[in-house]
This record gives C-alpha cells, structure tokens and sequence, in this order.
C-alpha cells in the first residue's frame, strides 16, 4: 500500500522527504509525476490539488487536508467518499492568536493615528479607553476563533463569540445561528472572522452587516478584522465601507483573490492593514509528526481526530 503526496504551489519533495523520515519501510508516491498505479495508494496527504487525483485512486482510504482549512477540497466534484482530517496544530492555534491580538491591539492603541502623527513628526496623546471598554466580536468559536477569544479575555477585552452552536466558555458571551446574529453584531465594535468558507459563509460580511456594528463605542468607529477566509468577505463593500466611515478601520491577512491583485483599491486604505495570508502558517515538521501519528492510531484501532464533515462544509 502506498502514500500520495498531492500539493501544489508548495514543494512536493521537501513533503515526500518529510514522510519518507517518518514512514522509512513505506512506499511514498507523488503528484503528478510518481503517481505510479493509483490502485497501490491508500491514503493522502493533499494541499490545492485537483480532486480527481484523489478519485482515481479506487482503494483510498484516508485523505489529508494539509492545512486548517478545507475549501480547497470541499469546493470540488467528485471527492472520495472517505474520512477527511484537517490539521489542527497547537502552534498553529498560537500564531493566530498572535495574529489576532496584534491587530486587536493595533486598533485598541490607535496604532494608525499614532503613526500618522510621527511621519508628521507630531507629539500629541491621544485619549486611552481601556481594554474592558472595547467589545470584541469574533464570527466562529472553533479551534482557532476560541483560543482567541481566551487570549483576548486575558487581555481585558469584552470578548463574545458567534457559531452555529451555542457554547460554554468562561468569560465569553455566546451567540448562536441567524436568529442571534444581529444581536451580536450590535454588541461588537471590532468583528474578528475566523469562519470557515463554506456555501454558508461564502460573501457573509458585505455592507449590510458592517452597518449593522456598533456605532456608539470607544473607537468611534467599528473595525474589521479577517483572517478566516477572503471568500467570507465582499471587497467592494468593504472598500466603500472603509471610504466612507462606515467602517473606521480594517485589518485583512485574506482576499477574495490571492495574491491581492496591485490594482485593488484597498492598498490605497491608510485606514487598513494589510499582511499576506501569513497569520498563522503550518509548521510543516510539527504536521508531519501529527499525520504520522494519526496514520498509526487509524491502523491500530481505526480512529481519527479533526474529522471534517463534508454536509457541513467545515
Ligand atoms: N489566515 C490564516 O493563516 C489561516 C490559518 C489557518 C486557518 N485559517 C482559517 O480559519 C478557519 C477556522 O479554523 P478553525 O480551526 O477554528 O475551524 P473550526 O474548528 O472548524 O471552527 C469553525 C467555527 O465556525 C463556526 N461556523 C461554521 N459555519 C458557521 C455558520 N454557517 N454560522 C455560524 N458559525 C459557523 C463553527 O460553529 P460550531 O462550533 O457551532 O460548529 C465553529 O465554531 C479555517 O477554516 C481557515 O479557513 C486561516
């Protein structure tokens, strides 16, 4: 039986050498030039590459997805019908965390105003309000959207969350479904998304909904920070939305289109900071070691942690 490795845009020999360290006795393949017969191949490790490789293998047992999200595989025809794991990865959870809290920060502390005033070499304090007085709204509580809300407890913010179930965190105010929603929305002056893209997240945060942010808070203006998917995003509004006051300032690690094309009108946006899809990369060791691991377990007793569940989309 063997192993396929199916990236693309990353270095599929660095991946085959990663799992060659971890499996030395097994058979490692690659897409697309050592597929070999695609009878052999039982599982799959797979980043952005076309479906059908998967499907022509009529004995697949297991695939995984390389990375958090699984947008590049749920969008396509023609999967497999077998489990799929996602990659759910301490560090990882960390740096987006990190990420988060940076740019939380950056809005809470005026970082965008202050350095405006040292380009004009101003000196002048701008008023503080404290972190308690800054609600914090953060669209997804998984994985990766409650270790934020904890971190961002820890630093004093107001911090509530929104998923499609209700849950039980301390400190954290849960919102659940449509029917909350809005009610949500009217409590948050900074929106952290960190959705999945799914057909129902797809174009959820358009003009509608940064008008329905509060208006009334500390900033005097809401905030929009993403770093779940460009997709859940509408750009146009947000431009119009980040021109006219509506939203006072932005933060954005993802794009409808990546690489953001050098015509898009937000890299003229003094009010929004813009980063690379870089918020919270995959340590690619640290995944190997926990593809190998889970590969094992599967073997010994057929479970799987991280199970995505293709219906739902995440
Ligand atoms: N920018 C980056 O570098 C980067 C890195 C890694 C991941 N990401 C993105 O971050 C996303 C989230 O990752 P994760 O590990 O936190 O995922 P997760 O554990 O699957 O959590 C997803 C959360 O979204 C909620 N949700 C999904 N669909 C919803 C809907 N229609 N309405 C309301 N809530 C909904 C879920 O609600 P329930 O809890 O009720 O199911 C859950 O709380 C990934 O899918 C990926 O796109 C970005």
């Amino acid at each position: 039986m063997a192993l396929l490795i199916a990236v693309k845009g990353w270095d599929t020999q660095t991946w085959v050498a990663r799992l060659k360290a971890r499996f030395p006795d097994r058979d490692i393949r690659s897409w697309p030039n050592a597929v070999g017969n695609p009878a052999d191949i039982r599982y799959a490790l797979t980043w952005k590459a076309p479906a059908r490789v998967l499907s022509d293998c009529p004995n697949m047992e297991l695939v995984f997805s390389l990375g958090a999200g699984v947008d590049h595989l749920l969008g396509q025809d023609d999967l497999p019908k077998v489990p799929i794991v996602r990659v759910v990865d301490p560090d990882l959870t960390a740096r987006m965390s990190e990420w988060i809290a940076l740019q939380v920060l950056l809005h809470h502390r005026q970082h965008l105003a202050y350095a405006a005033q040292q380009r004009e070499r101003v000196w002048r304090e701008l008023e503080q309000p404290s972190a308690g007085d800054l609600r914090v709204g953060i669209l997804g509580l998984g994985v990766l959207g409650a270790d934020a809300a904890d971190v961002l407890k820890r630093l004093g913010f107001n911090v509530a969350g929104w998923s499609r179930s209700k849950k039980t965190l301390e400190g954290i105010d849960s919102f659940a479904g449509d029917a909350e929603f809005d009610a949500f929305l009217a409590r948050t002056d900074v929106l952290v998304n960190l959705l999945p893209l799914t057909a129902e997240t797809r174009g959820l945060v358009d003009r509608s909904v940064l008008e329905k942010l509060a208006r009334d808070g500390v900033l005097g203006g809401p905030v929009f920070i993403n770093a779940g998917r460009g997709g859940s995003h509408v750009e146009a509004d947000l431009v119009a939305a980040l021109n006219d006051g509506t939203l006072k300032a932005a933060s954005l690690d993802v794009f409808e289109t990546e690489p953001l094309s050098p015509d898009s009108p937000l890299w003229a946006c003094e009010n929004a900071i813009l980063t690379p899809h870089v918020a919270a990369d995959s340590d690619p060791e640290a995944i190997s070691d926990y593809i190998a691991a889970q590969i094992l377990r599967f073997e010994a007793d057929g479970t799987l942690d991280n199970r995505v569940d293709p219906a739902r989309g995440y």
